[in-house]
This record gives C-alpha cells, structure tokens and sequence, in this order.
C-alpha cells in the first residue's frame, strides 16, 4: 500500500467531523472535548484538535489519529478503517490486492456465504423442515422474523457446509477451520454446527462475524445447548450484543436499552413492539458490551432470567455499568419463564414489569433486607455487613450519600453509623487510588508543566520572545528543551511558528510529545505571567539550591566561599522580591 495514499486519506478527513459522528463534541478553547468513550467518566478528559488532528484523553492516556479512533472505537483493523475512510473522502485505493485483505475480512466474507447456506437449509431446503417448524409451531416465529434475523439450519452431521464452500466459493479447509465454521476431528473436518438451528451473530455494522448454534430439542447427542463461534480475529465473545445491528437506531431514539438474555428473548421481545433491546447471550455484562452500549444510550433496564440476584457475575457487570455512568434497573420477571414467554403471551405485563423497574442499588439494597424478617440488634449489625461493601461499590458521591441516608432510616440508625462503615470499607481501596494519583502527578512536577505552558503559549501565539536567549535557558525539562533546540535550528521566524510546519520538521519520534504538549493547552494563556511564573519559580529553586550549598561551605569551614555565595544569595533574593512585587 502506498504510504503517501495513507497520507492523502488522512489529510482529507476531518478528525473533528469524524469523531463528532460517534460522540457529542464540545468547543473548549482552541480544542473539542468530550467524556472519554474508551473509559468510564462524568467529567470529560477527551480532547480533540484541529490543528493537530488528534484526540487526546488526559484521563486514560488513549490518543491517536483518526485511524486510530476507528480502530479503537468501532474494532476495525487498520486495513478496514483505511478502506472505509477513503471510501469517505473519495480516494480510490491504487494499490490495493485481494490479497491484502484481512483474516477479518476474509472470515466476514466466508460467513456471507455460510449464512446464505444456512438460510437456504432452513427455508428451501428438506433438510431444513423439522428445523423449520419447531421454529414456526413451538417458538412462535413467524418467517419474517426468520428473514429478518436470518436464521438458519446446519444440516445434520453432514459436510454439505463445507463441500459447498469448498466446491462452489473456493475457500479452504483450514480457512473453514480458522474462521470457526469448520473443526477438525479425527475423521476429518466437520461442520462445527451440524444439526443445529443458526443464530448468525452481527457487529453493530451489520457484519456476520460469528454463529450461535442451538440443538433442536429432539436431538440426543451429548451437546451444549448452544453452540458459539471460537474466538476468531472476527469474532469476541465479550464484544459482541446480539441484536444491536437491528435495534441501534430505537434504541439511540428511546434513550435506552432493554437487555435479555438470549437470542430468542430478543427476537420475541424485538417482535412484540420493545425494539430498543439487545442480548447478552447467557453470560454477564462485559466492559467492552458497556461501552459499544454506550455509544447509542446512557440508560439499560435488565431483564434477566430469575437467577440474576444470586449470580455474582451478573451483578459485577449491572455495577460496572452503573459506575460507567449508565443508568441502571432492574425488571424482575414474574409468573413467566423468561422475557421470550412474556412477550410472546402478554406484551401488556412485559410492560407493566419494565415500568416498575428498580434501580440497581435499590434492587440490591432491598434484597439483602428481604432475607432478613425483622430488624432486631443484631440483625442490623448483620445487615450492615452485607450492605456496606456494597455502598462502597457506589462511584458517585450524591448517589452514595443518597442510599446511605436510605439505608441508615430503613434500619432507623444514624447516617453518621452508616457513613462510617462506609468509609472503613473505601479506606483500602481508597489508598490504592491516592497512591496512583500520586504517582501519576510526580510524572510531571510543576516545573516541567509550566516550562511546557511557557513553550507551548510562546508557539501558539507566534511570539518573539520565542527566539529570546533568557526565555530559552528556562526550560530546563530535557524533552521540552531538545524541541525547543530542534525548532530554532529549522525556523527562524516568529510568523513561521506552524504547528503544521512543526510537526513536519519534528522527527517522529518527537511528534507524538510535542502534540501532548500543544493539546494540554486549551485555552492561550498570557505569556507575561507564565515567563514570570517560571522566571520566580527558576529563582526560587536557585535559591533553595544555594542555601544548600552555604550550609555544605560553613561546615567546611571555607569563609571565602560562604561569603561569594552570600552575596549571589542577596542578589537573587532582591530578583525574586522586585518580580514577586510587579506580579
Ligand atoms: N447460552 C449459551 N450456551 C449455553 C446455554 C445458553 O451461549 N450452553 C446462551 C444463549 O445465547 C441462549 C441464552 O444463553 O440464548 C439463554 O439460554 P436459554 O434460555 O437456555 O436459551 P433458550 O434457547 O431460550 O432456551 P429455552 O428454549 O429453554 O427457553
Ligand atoms: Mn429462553
């Protein structure tokens, strides 16, 4: 692939028009921020640049160009977000060979002709009949929702998958097997969903990047239920919503996402008019679901099978998602096997038992009370126990404070109690977080961020002081002062300081720092005060510096020296009192 066509794709997109499509972009400044898709906030640390053409979180460290966003954000391969930018922007890709496709896309591609297999089984086919009714008389499908959701059969123990793609698409047995369609197996390679009816698995995108297999109930082989696609470079378990490529846009309109369990219940749920929902496929909620989810919603109502609250996974994931900032209830089903039965027999209750969702803390809080008939001494003390880690699960200040204050009047004890029970439980986990703040702020001492404001402010504004020998030698931070070096050897000129240009003449292995340091920079500051901020600073350090060494000279007794250094001494002290006096 020619480099310079990367370049050309790169040059064309706006990386602010293009991040603005996934999420809501604020002006800050010179600068676009946001909350950080890629982890959990309330406060946005997310900036985006215009003149650098990069996104930056100050949160989590994630930045990069737009291929990167793409490849982060929407899972693309570097290939796949190239392609979809060019077609973007209208670059026809030259060098571009089937060859050069990706194992991602080549098993996306593989699983087209797979899908068409197996929907032909089902719908056209003989073999496909039984498969066909049980779906029609037992589950209640209709064959628009076959359609719609393409399900499909996998004839029984044959190789018909796979003589069919071998013959008729040309792919391989062990491009079958990579991509997951296929296993080997000492008699050879095997269709690796015979017999089974077919849930093709989409990303958001619409791309086929796995299968679900599920057995008919009259087949007697020793078999789980369901049947998944391994982990592929297409296919991740833990990536992967069922049912999002269909219900994004309602659920985006709606604001929020029911959440089943399994591809039936979506498809019944989907069908009985509650399009806004999505499945989880049988295991909890991971971070990466939480995040795809919350691109399109900030609210999701979990409408789990009856176990969810003595399933500690499940609970950890509605936790996490309700400190990834994610509104979270609960709907309990009742009298009803699962949200499949429900929908299907009484779309009128599944409703009445979405409305009167709880929260999540309030599903938890009561639950723990529930096990507990009456509220004698002890039994508080008991409670509490149970209670307390998880108030300290709670991120968010005014929500805690909110369920400590409940908790404390359902037990009739004071707030102040409950609170400190609380607070015994955070004290662990609290000094771990403090200790890596720490560590994170020692990185970069004062020095180093107002060396870095000065130098960037002096960019920014395209100001001579720039070329000034006295500013010059107050950075003192060794990247800062190598950049600085770097450009007064290229350019020459106040007006020609452009970031453009800048980065041109870095090299790259400085591109990256200098960017950090101009996005840290939202709004232009006044360089008056920063230079005379650091020029006190720069003083003040010298001074400590000299203290030291009086102190090392007196002990030695070297009178001479003291002396000499005295003086310096009173000098820089009356400096540093005429410039703490003007400022
Ligand atoms: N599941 C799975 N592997 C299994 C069992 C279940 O991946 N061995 C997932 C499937 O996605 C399934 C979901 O968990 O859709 C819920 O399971 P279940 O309710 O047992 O599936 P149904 O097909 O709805 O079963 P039933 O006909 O009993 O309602
Ligand atoms: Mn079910």
């Amino acid at each position: 692939m020619a480099n310079n066509q990367v370049e050309e794709v790169k040059s064309k997109t706006d990386i602010v028009s293009l991040i603005s499509e996934y999420l809501e972009l604020k002006k800050a400044g010179r600068n676009y921020k946001a909350n950080c898709p890629f982890h959990g906030e309330k406060t946005p640390s997310f900036f985006v640049s215009p003149e650098l053409q990069i996104f930056k979180c100050f949160g989590c460290g994630a930045s990069g160009d737009v291929f990167s966003f793409l490849e982060r954000h929407e899972s693309m391969e570097f290939s796949e977000a190239l392609k979809y930018l060019a077609d973007r922007v209208g670059v026809k890709l030259k060098l571009y060979k089937p060859h050069e496709t990706s194992q991602k896309e080549k098993i996306i591609e593989m699983n087209k002709n797979a899908l068409n297999f197996y929907q032909y089984a089902l719908t056209q086919h003989k073999s496909g009949e039984k498969a066909l009714n049980y779906l029609l008389k037992n589950r209640g499908l209709s064959l628009d929702q076959i359609k719609k959701f393409k399900i499909g059969f996998s004839p029984d123990f044959s190789s018909a998958l796979i003589e069919y793609l071998e013959k008729k698409k040309k792919i391989s047995q062990s491009d079958l097997v990579l991509g997951g369609l296929a296993v080997k197996t000492r008699k050879g390679v095997i269709d690796r969903f015979g017999g089974r009816i077919i849930f093709p698995l989409f990303d958001h995108r619409d791309n086929p990047v796995g299968f679900s297999g599920r057995v008919l109930p009259w087949d007697r082989r020793e078999a789980g239920k369901y049947i998944n696609s391994p982990e592929t470079p297409a296919y991740h378990k833990s990536k992967i919503l069922y049912g999002l490529n269909i219900s994004k846009n309602e659920i985006r309109d709606k604001g929020f996402a029911i959440i089943v369990e399994g591809e039936l219940d979506m498809i019944s749920t989907y069908s009985a008019g509650f399009r806004n929902v999505v499945a989880i496929k049988g295991s909890a909620l991971t971070e990466d679901q939480i995040r795809l989810l919350g691109r399109f919603c900030k609210k999701m109502i979990l409408c789990l099978d009856a176990d969810f609250a003595g399933d500690e996974a499940s609970k950890r994931g509605a936790i996490l998602a309700s400190n990834f900032g994610f509104d979270v209830k609960v709907a309990e089903i009742k009298n009803y096997k699962d949200p499949d039965e429900i929908a299907r027999k009484n779309p009128n209750e599944f409703k009445k038992i979405l409305s009167n969702s709880k929260s999540i803390w309030d599903f938890l809080i009561d639950q723990v009370f529930a096990k507990f008939k009456n509220l004698k001494g002890e039994t508080k003390a008991v409670i509490s126990r149970e209670i307390t880690p998880l108030l300290a699960l709670i991120e968010d200040k005014i929500v805690q404070s909110h369920y400590m204050d409940l908790v404390a009047r359902r037990l009739s004890v004071s707030i102040e109690a409950v609170e400190q029970e609380v607070l015994k439980e955070n004290k662990n986990k609290n000094s771990e977080k403090v200790a890596a703040i720490e560590r994170l702020d020692e990185k970069k001492d004062r020095r180093q961020l107002l060396e870095e404001a000065v130098f960037a402010n002096l960019i920014l504004s395209k100001d001579d002081l720039f070329f000034d020998q006295e500013i010059k030698q107050l950075i003192t931070t060794p990247f800062v002062k190598r950049t600085y070096d770097l450009i007064c050897q290229k350019i020459k000129k106040a007006n020609k300081l452009d970031i453009k240009e800048i980065l041109e003449i870095l090299p790259d292995e400085f591109k990256k720092g200098f960017s950090d340091i101009i996005l840290s920079v939202s709004e232009k500051e006044d360089l008056n005060i920063l230079i005379k901020e650091l020029k006190i600073l720069d003083i003040r350090q010298s001074l400590e510096k000299l203290a030291g060494e009086i102190r090392e000279q007196e002990q030695s007794g070297n009178d001479t020296e003291v002396s000499r250094l005295q003086n310096i001494f009173t000098q820089l002290a009356e400096k540093l009192s005429k410039l703490e006096e003007e400022s």
